[in-house]
């Protein structure tokens, strides 16, 4: 653990090296963006509760088939993951309308999907991290067809997985993005993290949103709306 390198700093996490290569050190901060960083705020205890919400729910990935990339939890703000060569795309899938997905094709935000929508958005800074198709990922080699149908099988398995999950504690799991990455043996394996930064959690009774929107639309306070999505969530067994 005493290498420290930092590799990457992100929006609300940096990434560190260890002495074993194939590990590494995840810092949570207390951080929350929006409009691609543009505006960027402190926000006191939001690293402490994405830390544990995000390790609670790989855990529960690892105990119903979902490869990923966790490790194990070391601190309040830190984790232990597996390094993995990030693959550039994030992976939407969307169950309700809502966000850019109803901005962009004007489908009323709360309107059920019929099926699960998948959606690609290619990693890259400069260009605004633009959706891109199937044949767009392939072009830009950033994954082989075959690999793309990998995602795409584990992305619906997530979904599923993470729909009943949050059932349990009555919020609809409106939609979410997700990262994966390939270790020494190819395999792919869910990277990054799910939490309320990450996914649309709605409470199935009030429709209140219990996620990032609240910061993003300014609808009050951040930090008991993510406690309430971790104290629900641990009252589930695990
Ligand atoms: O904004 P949009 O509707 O496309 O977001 C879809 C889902 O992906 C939301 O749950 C949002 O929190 C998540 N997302 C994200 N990081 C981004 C863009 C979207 O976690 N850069």
């Amino acid at each position: 653990m005493r290498d420290n390198t930092l590799l990457y700093e992100g929006k609300a996490k940096k990434l560190y090296t260890t002495d074993d290569p194939k590990i590494l050190r995840v810092v949570y901060l207390d951080q929350a963006t929006a409009l691609n960083g543009i505006r960027k705020d402190i926000v006191q205890g939001k690293a402490v509760l994405n830390n544990q919400i995000t390790s609670l729910i790989f855990e529960h990935f690892k105990q119903n088939g979902v490869k990923n990339h966790f490790i194990e939890k070391i601190s309040k703000h830190e984790q232990l993951v597996e390094a993995l060569k990030m693959i550039p795309l994030e992976v939407v899938v969307r169950n309700v309308s809502a966000g850019s997905f109803a901005k962009r094709l004007a489908i009323p935000e709360g309107q059920l999907l019929e099926f699960p929508v998948l959606e690609f958005y290619y990693k890259d800074d400069n260009l605004d991290d633009p959706i891109i198709n199937d044949d767009h990922v392939k072009i830009l080699k950033i994954a082989t067809e075959k690999e793309i149908d990998t995602i795409k099988e584990e992305a619906y398995k997530i979904n599923q997985v993470l729909i009943e999950l949050f059932k349990k504690v009555s919020i609809r799991l409106i939609d979410f993005k997700i990262e994966f990455g390939k270790n020494n043996d190819r395999t792919i394996l869910l990277a990054d993290e799910i939490t309320p930064d990450t996914c649309r959690l709605w409470d199935e009774k009030t429709n209140d949103h219990l996620d990032k929107d609240v910061y993003r639309r300014n609808l009050g306070e951040l930090i008991p709306v993510y406690q309430e999505v971790l104290d629900r969530l641990k009252q589930v067994p695990h």
